[in-house]
């Protein structure tokens, strides 16, 4: 039973029930939520409350994903998510997490916010889970694993094999942060949804999507989850400017996918002009929309590149990923460039 996981203050909280959760309609004198009944200084529709639940939103991703509308909880990016995820089933101070690095950061940050422990079980040297250890290592207090598959910084997408023994042998909530899933050849988790209980898929349209500056991520799940969710959640966590632009750009997939298949293709071009390039040593494959790099000096490549005014991110004060720099995939002038200065000056 997931009410067993979630915190006691939780189930019993009674949550703020906001002007615009109990009167919604669009036509109607709304004297109810203080809002400035005039308008505001900028423009005419902003004024009012965006709809706490999404509700126009909601019905789109689920026709998109073939999921219902009580399985979609949005936040505040993807991170919003992971926050409240922790927030829900952690006991501050006894529960703990389970992540495997190297691994998005925002986990065990989240973790440290909410004063709960992080237990932390290092992948396999080809950046797999090691189920053995992980399954060894869970406790009582273990209230969540985080899976992220495509794993960021890594790249590659975990063995369906592996993630399925984690969900059959872990009772407390498993979440599979898909955050890149678009950019792979695999098939989203949402379609086991009905069979694991205990699952929690995170998406986001910050990746894919191309709207990371909105901030909109997706938590699908069983209903009850998805519940806890929005009890804990700010009344207006997803403001309707965003809510308004997701659904325009949900009705151009075509878009959508004509941009993936383009980094997808941009990804082959840079693999192989770096794979030329004598400082390189191992490019890690990717299901993503950047790739993991190994140089023989990767702070120097860094500093190099930095000086040509091109950022990329150092992760090689990660586990595993010494000398390594992680590389978004860019658009093909910003591929060449790249390139150029690496192979004029290193
Ligand atoms: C694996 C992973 N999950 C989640 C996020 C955060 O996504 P959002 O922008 O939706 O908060 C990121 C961002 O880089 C990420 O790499």
């Amino acid at each position: 039973m997931i009410e067993d996981l979630v915190r006691k203050n939780i189930l019993t909280l009674k949550p703020y029930s906001s002007a615009r959760d109990e009167h919604s309609n669009d036509s109607g004198i709304f004297l109810d939520a203080n809002e400035n009944s005039f308008g505001s200084t900028v423009d005419g529709q902003f004024y009012r409350y965006p709809d706490p639940r999404q509700w126009k939103l909601k019905e789109k991703i689920a026709e998109l994903q073939h999921t219902e509308l009580h399985n979609i909880f949005l936040g505040n990016g993807s991170d919003e998510a992971i926050d409240l995820l922790i927030r829900v089933f952690c006991e501050p101070r006894l529960d703990n997490i389970l992540i495997m690095p190297p691994t998005y950061g925002m986990y065990s940050v989240c973790a440290a916010v909410n004063d709960v422990q992080v237990q932390k079980i290092q992948l396999t040297k080809h950046f797999q889970i090691n189920t053995t250890r992980v399954l060894e290592s869970l406790t009582s207090g273990t209230k969540i694993i985080f899976i992220c598959s495509p794993n960021n910084p890594t790249g590659n997408l975990f063995s369906d094999k592996d993630i399925e023994l984690l969900l059959q042998n872990f009772s407390g909530i498993v979440v599979i942060d898909e955050a890149y899933i678009d950019f792979s050849n695999s098939l989203s988790w949402i379609t086991k949804l009905e069979k694991y209980p205990n699952l929690v898929v995170l998406q986001t349209f910050s990746k894919a999507w191309g709207l990371a500056n909105l901030r909109l991520g997706i938590g699908f799940a069983p209903e009850d989850i998805i519940t806890f969710l929005n009890r804990i959640k700010y009344p207006y966590n997803v403001n309707g400017y965003t809510q308004q632009i997701a659904l325009q750009a949900l009705k151009n997939i075509a878009y959508h996918d004509k941009m993936v298949e383009e980094i997808k293709k941009q990804k082959e071009v840079l693999t192989a002009g770096l794979s030329d390039l004598p400082t390189v040593k191992h490019i890690y494959p990717s299901s993503a929309n950047f790739i993991l790099v190994r140089f023989e000096n990767a702070s120097f490549v860094y500093e190099k590149l930095i000086q040509q005014n091109i950022i990329v991110r150092d992760r090689s004060s990660q586990p595993l990923c010494e000398n390594c720099l992680r590389i978004t995939i860019g658009t093909p002038e910003q591929n060449n460039r790249l390139l150029a200065v690496l192979q004029e000056g290193i």
